[in-house]
């Protein structure tokens, strides 16, 4: 039995760090053996806010590639590809954006939390309100079945749906209506103990090499009403702990909390064995990043193969597409 289509994007915005990674790639990483997959970098979906930086656009898609090599996504297994080596997506967003009431865009609640959220941009663009459009068009482009995203991204999953069957019953389409893998968000605390998150700057880079994650783990902030060794501390508000957690043996955590809470282990020991665990499951992605940087063409001869096999799915909905509306 043929597979099941299943399509996702990112946004480039830097190095991938661990937040992203555990929270949407893994399960990239997982799923592109089931499903027939399509991975894009939305670089198109980045120009709707980073339009007046293309210097930092062009660095953050490559890095972005090279990580998501990196981590373990397998272009023999999966279509890889920047959005805009696809000038399909831009016909399939025009299109759409013919027959999408304008409401259905000014309600969809990431427009309006966005738009009061970041003040040093001014998303107050014809683009930017087309985003979720341009989104639907990744979608139904490929006629995907399944889409993974997390929570945040669910109201754009329904308006896809919506301009689905809308366009199905204008022209008697039949753009299936993709289904959402909701991936869970675990909440990785960052080096300062707040979520983490590139705008609180206390990430770390899942490429990151030992020396610059010892570094990042030697500097995170612990229980902060550990003064002294022998202080009895508290590793549920710890974020060292959060990471053991993630990390380290279950057995190796319980003896950690008990040790915590008993002043029995010190906080610089506990984070360089923290480090160390980090440094084991992340060396595989540094030691890859080294190598694709080192062969510029084999990453130029991935996305241009991914493009080629993109393309041959989208010139076929584009074909009908434009039939069916009158073109
Ligand atoms: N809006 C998505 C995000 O910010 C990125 C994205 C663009 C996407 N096109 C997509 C996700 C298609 C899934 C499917 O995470
Ligand atoms: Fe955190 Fe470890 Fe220090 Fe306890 S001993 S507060 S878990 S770093």
């Amino acid at each position: 039995m043929a597979k099941k289509r299943l399509l996702s994007g990112i946004q480039p915005t830097g190095k991938m760090h661990l937040g992203n990674y555990l929270g949407a790639v893994s399960n990239w990483v997982n799923l592109q053996d089931d499903y027939d997959s399509v991975f894009l970098i939305v670089d198109y979906h980045s120009l709707t806010s980073v339009y007046e930086n293309p210097e930092k656009l062009r660095a953050d898609k490559r890095d972005l590639v090279i990580d998501l090599l990196s981590v373990g996504i397998d272009p023999e297994k999966c279509a890889l590809c920047y959005q805009s080596d696809v000038p399909e997506h831009c016909e399939l967003h025009l299109i759409l954006s013919m027959m999408t009431p304008l409401p259905w865009l000014t309600r969809v609640p990431t427009y309006k939390s966005k738009m009061e959220e970041i003040k040093d941009k001014d998303l107050n663009t014809y683009g930017f309100l087309g985003y979720p459009v341009l989104q639907a068009a990744d979608i139904l482009l490929y006629e995907a079945d399944v889409v993974p995203v997390g929570q945040d991204q669910l109201p754009h999953l329904e308006l896809t749906r919506e301009i689905a069957r809308r366009f199905n019953h204008l022209y008697k389409g039949a753009f299936p209506e993709p289904m959402e893998i909701l991936t869970e968000t675990p909440a990785i605390p960052g080096t300062d103990g707040r979520k983490m998150s590139k705008s609180y700057g206390n990430t770390i880079p899942v490429t990151a090499s030992p020396d610059e994650i010892e570094k990042l783990v030697l500097k995170m902030v612990t229980d902060p009403n550990r003064v002294r060794r022998n202080d009895p501390g508290n590793p549920d508000i710890c974020s060292v702990f959060g990471y053991h957690k993630l990390f380290s043996a279950k057995t190796r955590q319980s003896e950690i909390d008990a040790a915590c809470r008993k002043g029995e282990i010190g906080c610089f020991d506990c984070k360089k064995e923290c480090a160390a665990q980090l440094i084991e499951t992340l060396r595989p992605f540094h030691e890859k990043r080294q190598a694709l940087l080192a062969d510029p063409s084999y990453v130029d001869e991935v996305l241009k193969k991914g493009a080629e096999k993109a393309r041959v799915i989208a010139q076929r909905t584009i074909q009908s597409a434009r039939q069916l509306v009158g073109l």
